[in-house]
């Protein structure tokens, strides 16, 4: 049994996160940001496996209380998963400044602030791994064009992960970023190849694999290496 953090867990991938881990016989804590968890995440609170917890993840004191509410808690497995796809206008002939260092605030910089807060949670586990979920539309191997924020984003998220692996690789800490696969959601859209469900799930698997051998790797949800 694995304690377990999923940021943004309202929807999409990070929904299917907690119901697979919950599935699996881990404890989760699942953050939500405003006031109230929404329905879907409310109706699994049947179990007593389940925490529900608010977290903005681009706001410091909203960081800083759930900081306060897990002290002295082991965070075996931490997901950064909560994702922004960035604003409407993102081409280089119609970029949306603004939203664009949003993008960054939630994709790139996000991940790294709550992974840094809670370190102390993860540093009391036999088994500390941070998953971040990523995205290969931030490869730099893959040539594509447009989604200029997200992309970037992305790519920026990947190096952060990078270089936090090689820093907590002397805590025992494993960090890898994850590409989750084109999966069916808000953001994925209908026509994307995979479901949450089958992400998620290859998400979970993946985590309980994984060594020290592998931190600072690009993985997919299939177990894979991704090229950078
Ligand atoms: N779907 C794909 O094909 C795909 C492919 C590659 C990578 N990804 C990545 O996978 C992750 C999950 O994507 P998804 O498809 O499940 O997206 P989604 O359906 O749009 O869900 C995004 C989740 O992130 C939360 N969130 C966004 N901004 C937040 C913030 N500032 N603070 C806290 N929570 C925030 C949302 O909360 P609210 O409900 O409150 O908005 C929601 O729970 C993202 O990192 C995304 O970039 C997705």
């Amino acid at each position: 049994m694995n304690t377990v953090l999923v940021t943004g867990a309202t929807r999409g991938i990070g929904l299917e996160l907690v119901k697979q881990f919950l599935e699996n016989g881990n404890q989760v804590f699942a953050t939500y940001r405003g006031h109230t968890p929404p329905d879907a995440l409310n109706a699994l609170l049947s179990t007593n496996q389940l925490s529900l917890r608010p977290l903005q993840v681009t706001d410091e004191k909203s960081i800083a209380e759930l900081v306060t509410i897990l002290d002295g808690i082991a965070i075996d497995i931490l997901i950064n998963n909560a994702g922004s796809i960035g604003p409407v206008n993102q081409s280089y002939q119609d970029m949306d400044a603004k939203g664009w260092a949003e993008a960054f605030r939630v994709n790139t910089i996000a991940p790294l602030m709550v992974t840094s807060a809670l370190i102390p949670n993860l540093a009391i586990s036999d088994s500390p791994r941070v998953i971040t979920i990523s995205s290969q539309m931030g490869s730099l191997h893959r040539e594509s064009v447009g989604m200029h924020a997200y992309r970037s984003s992305k790519a920026a998220v990947n190096k952060v992960m990078q270089v936090l692996a090689l820093e907590l690789k002397e805590k025992g800490i494993i960090v890898c970023p994850v590409h989750p696969g084109w999966v069916r959601t808000d953001m994925g859209g209908d026509d994307a190849e995979i479901s949450a469900k089958e992400s998620a799930q290859g998400i979970v698997a993946l985590t309980s694999q994984l060594t020290l051998a592998d931190t600072g790797k690009f993985l997919t949800w299939e177990g894979k290496e991704h090229a950078w």
